[in-house]
């Protein structure tokens, strides 16, 4: 019983990954799935794509590794934040196909809240804001959707959950209707400073609380797989969103730490200690982790494109043909343009969450090619990071630490992460071990089994791979960022 199970269940792949008995990942499996768009800003999964994909990279890793359940002491779940789901607690069969977290279907119903006066009430309890990101607005469209959905869920016969909760009640034969803090805290419903659902945000979104999960800490007892699905029992014993999880894989843990995740977009938490912090710049508040019954709140900014400004490369413009390439084509730029791409492709999210804006570039000569282009995507990632770093510490006041650490498949360019630095003025810190995600959620549940150390003991294996230091003056870097800022309230602006 010395190995752990970690599950990643993100927005367009699965992975499974085993971790041994000193932290190490063993192996692991991948599988992507279907994304849906039915609908001009509407995003759906099929939750039995979640299922069956989760089912089989499980099988496929233990397989490969000859890993047995009676030697897996434990499982861990991260997952994608927000995603809805709603399926039947008798047959486990979802109504509606999951509604994903990139969904805007629910804009209306956002402003209808807000115009009824209800945003700051809401904003106190649930740290958050009204968009239509979160889950709370996408569970009353579906039981506003669903006739007869409303009365079946006030009766207990449907439960929601977001995609962890509804693993849960898969992987546990239809026993365990449960989730943990930090996922919870994304769904528009759950009060974070009461650490319990609010009666007030259900009643106004109509949704009958007889359907919510039990919230738990993040280490805990989630219940135990069916034996037929992995082959034995197998407990259920760490979850956590994947942003949360990657703090903590990135052992964020005092106050002032912050951790930066580069993916598709980018997720900066900023760890704020007891209190939840209200921000004043439209930053998120949110629980990082939540142990021994004691929340740990964390200031959280998220930015829709970072890897996807790399992928417009090479899938919009076919400047490149892997993204790999976008690291050795930016040094090549000409050092005398001063190319700069604000990537609002989907809109600018925060600080400045302004949904109908788009992208533009500036500062195009006739010279101008794929070497100028190619960094300044790889700098509007810096820009952008850069936002969230201001927008944060200003809110916290206290002091951070004056480092960043950065995971995420964009982390692993020296160029991007050199430029982050330099655009922060601040140290920016590659730890070792990338898999941060999954680590995080290994590490709960290997917690919890008592293989793996406490909080401090675990804090003390996160290494360093390479630190970047700022290389660039102040005076440039700050006429660089003010070009920025005027090129965001011009693309705001148009
Ligand atoms: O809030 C959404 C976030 O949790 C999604 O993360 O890595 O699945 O794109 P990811």
């Amino acid at each position: 019983m010395s190995n752990i199970l970690a599950i990643d269940q993100g927005t367009t792949s699965t992975r499974a990954i085993l971790f041994d008995a000193q932290m190490q990942v063993v192996g692991s499996a991948q599988q992507e799935f279907t994304q849906h768009f039915p609908q001009a800003g509407w995003v759906e999964h099929d939750p039995e794509d979640l299922w069956n994909t989760t089912v089989e990279t499980c099988r496929q890793v233990m397989a490969e590794n000859e890993i047995t359940a009676s030697q897996i002491a434990g499982i861990g779940i991260t997952n994608q934040r927000e995603t809805t789901v709603v399926w039947d607690r008798e047959t486990g069969k979802p109504i509606h196909n999951a509604i994903v977290w990139q969904d805007r279907r629910t804009t209306g119903i956002c402003e209808d809240l807000r115009d009824a006066g209800h945003e700051a009430s809401i904003s106190h309890q649930t740290g958050l804001l009204l968009d239509p990101y979160f889950s709370g607005t996408k569970l009353k469209w579906i039981l506003d959707s669903l006739p007869g959905s409303r009365e079946r869920a006030a009766n207990g016969e449907l439960l929601f959950g977001t995609v962890d909760s509804f693993l849960i009640w898969r992987l546990s034969g239809g026993t365990s209707h449960v989730t943990d803090a930090t996922n919870a805290a994304r769904t528009l419903m759950y009060d974070i400073r009461e650490g319990q659902w609010s009666n007030e945000i259900c009643s106004l979104l109509d949704v009958p609380m007889a359907m919510l999960p039990e919230v738990k800490d993040c280490a805990a007892d989630f219940g135990t797989t069916s034996a037929d699905i992995l082959g034995g029992e197998i407990a259920i014993l760490g979850v956590a969103g994947d942003q949360q999880a990657a703090t903590i894989g990135q052992a964020c843990f005092q106050p002032g730490m912050m951790k930066s995740t580069y993916g598709t977009g980018c997720f900066a938490l900023l760890n704020t200690g007891e209190t939840p912090v209200v921000s004043k710049n439209r930053m998120l508040t949110t629980i990082a982790y939540q142990l021994n019954g004691k929340p740990t709140y964390a200031l959280e900014g998220s930015i829709f494109i970072a890897g996807a400004a790399v992928q417009w490369l090479r899938d919009g413009l076919g400047v490149i043909e892997n993204a790999a390439q976008t690291g050795d084509l930016a040094p090549q730029a000409d050092p005398g343009q001063d190319v700069l791409l604000v990537p609002a492709f989907t809109g600018l999210g925060a600080p400045y969450w302004q949904p109908e804006c788009r992208g533009a570039v500036f500062g195009l000569t006739r010279n101008s090619g794929p070497a100028e282009i190619a960094r300044a995507a790889l700098q509007s990632v810096g820009y952008q990071t850069r936002d969230l770093w201001e927008a944060m510490r200003a809110d916290w006041g206290g002091d951070t630490h004056v480092t960043l650490r950065v995971d995420g498949g964009m982390s692993a360019s020296n160029w991007t992460m050199q430029s982050l630095s330099d655009l922060l003025g601040a140290a920016v810190d590659r730890p070792v071990m990338q898999e941060t995600t999954a680590l995080g959620a290994a590490w709960l549940a290997g917690m919890q089994a008592g293989i793996y150390p406490d909080q401090d003991g675990f804090a003390e294996t996160w290494a360093l791979d390479r630190q970047f230091t700022p290389q660039l003056d102040v005076a440039p870097r700050e006429a660089a960022y003010a070009r920025w800022q005027r090129a965001v309230q011009a693309v705001i602006g148009v």
